[in-house]
């Protein structure tokens, strides 16, 4: 469309800066230290859903960080979309790792470097311009909801609730999202799933308090050695992961899914050379892209005890702990893997020490269909501005929400993301590309017109 072609290159430079002054807004939803930004962020997303055109917009307090919501009705009568995103940014240390500062974006070699840049405050804005570029050139082809919510790194803990009691004002045809990646540039792509995920945390405690090791050591079991073994024998010589009851329920896919799954392109050298690894590694009898898309895995987020500062100190911790989360695929529920690992944790536990498991966020796995309207309006949109067809993937990452947005609203949800993997994403120097904040902002429209049209 020249209207929207024109409008877009007349307010390049200004789309880049709103996206370079969200950025240094710090919303850090982990944080508490961060409230006041989270908030401030909230508000200016606001402001710029209502410069965008929207009719509404509002900053809705929740027991949590706010939602933002707003929208642009032209007729009931035509399609609706929901667009959903998140302003708020993951913490982000450690910050003597980064080359710029986290909340002091910089453009290098045509990338903005930032914390959020990708995920997700460069992505839903995209959004915002698109509605934006819509708006302005009055072509809007359907009825636009917009809801850009600050817990999505947290867990979304009050999202549902909000979903529950807004079922009217959410009403819509589909959600979309901009929150997931693509291959690469040249060979576009689409999510077709998301992992859910059960996020555990245990303690184990061995004395009633720090020793000595050498007073002690050798005579009182170690709370950070046996940690280690614990979590060692989660992962048998297969790496298949040795909970009872863990694959139970899990989803196994024909050979012609797994098939097509392998047939996107991947280079293992390309992969290994820019991770820094001599060797891949993961469960016995599946490919690197099977094991990040369709099978569930199981990883320590963080381990300590005893000590960690400067120097060397000699102890005999009294207790160590771990951050535990395990990645899920269809049918496994995240409530029950929860439950079967704390009572697999407490089993394993040897008599010489005493555990403690409690539980994190949560969230279900979802597979988008790929034949439906929406998902056609996604790849024919993507067919028109990147001149290619999207293929099909299966994403690694968790979005909670999304079960819930086909739960609790009825809706399915197309993921129609321009991040790239090594965008760095919870990572230090992360990064989006000028030209893929820019394609997403050009292809997101086409996107509005393609699914209205499915819908007369
Ligand atoms: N945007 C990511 C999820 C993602 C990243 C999906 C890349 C696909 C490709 C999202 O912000 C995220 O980080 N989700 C968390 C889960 C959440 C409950 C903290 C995740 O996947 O770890
Ligand atoms: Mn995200
Ligand atoms: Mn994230």
């Amino acid at each position: 469309m020249q209207a929207w072609k024109d409008y877009q290159s007349q307010n390049k430079d200004r789309f880049l800066d709103e996206l370079m002054e969200l950025l240094r807004i710090p919303s850090v939803s982990a944080d508490s230290k961060y409230k006041a930004d989270v908030a401030r962020c909230a508000e200016a997303v606001k402001e710029h859903m209502l410069k965008a055109g929207c009719d509404k917009a509002e900053v809705c307090p929740t027991a949590g960080h706010p939602i933002v919501y707003g929208e642009k009705m032209i007729d009931p009568k035509l399609p609706t979309v929901l667009v959903y995103g998140h302003y708020d940014v993951q913490p982000a240390d450690p910050l003597n790792l980064w080359h710029s500062g986290p909340f002091e974006p910089v453009i290098k070699d045509g990338k903005i470097y930032a914390r959020g840049a990708c995920d997700d405050k460069g992505q839903m804005f995209m959004h915002i311009k698109a509605v934006e570029t819509m708006a302005k050139t009055n072509t809007l082809p359907c009825n636009v909801k917009i809801m850009i919510e600050g817990e999505e790194e947290v867990g979304s803990a009050n999202l549902g609730k909000f979903l529950e009691d807004n079922k009217e004002r959410l009403k819509a045809d589909i959600v979309l999202v901009s929150d997931t990646s693509m291959i690469s540039m040249e060979t576009p792509s689409i999510e077709s799933g998301l992992r859910g995920l059960a996020y555990m945390e245990v303690e184990v405690v061995g004395p009633n308090r720090d020793l000595h090791s050498g007073v002690y050591g050798g005579a009182v079991a170690n709370p950070a050695t046996i940690l280690c073994q614990m979590i060692a024998s989660m992962h048998d010589e297969n790496n298949h992961i040795t909970i009872p009851g863990f694959y139970d329920k899990v989803q196994e896919l024909s050979d012609a899914e797994r098939k097509a799954i392998n047939s996107a392109p991947f280079n293992l050298d390309e992969y290994k050379k820019e991770l820094g690894v001599q060797e891949i590694w993961g469960e016995k009898g599946y490919t690197t892209l099977e094991r990040t898309g369709i099978r569930p895995t199981l990883e320590v987020n963080g381990i300590w005890g005893g000590y960690t500062g400067e120097g060397a100190k000699t102890v005999l911790p009294s207790k160590a702990n771990a951050k535990i989360s395990m990645r899920l695929v269809p049918n496994q529920v995240s409530q029950e893997i929860a439950d079967l690992f704390e009572a697999h944790f407490k089993k394993i536990a040897p008599s010489y020490v005493t555990v403690k498991v409690s539980h994190h966020h949560g969230g279900e796995a979802v597979v988008t269909p790929t034949n439906s309207p929406a998902y056609m309006a996604a790849a024919k949109a993507i067919q028109t501005t990147f001149g290619k067809d999207p293929i099909p993937t299966r994403g690694g990452g968790s979005i909670p929400i999304v079960a819930l947005f086909e739960r609790t609203l009825g809706l399915k949800t197309v993921l129609l993301g321009f991040g790239l993997d090594n965008d760095n994403i919870h990572s230090p120097n992360e990064k989006y590309d000028v030209f893929n904040y820019y394609k997403g902002i050009e292809t997101i429209p086409y996107f509005h017109k393609y699914f209205a049209e499915t819908k007369q």
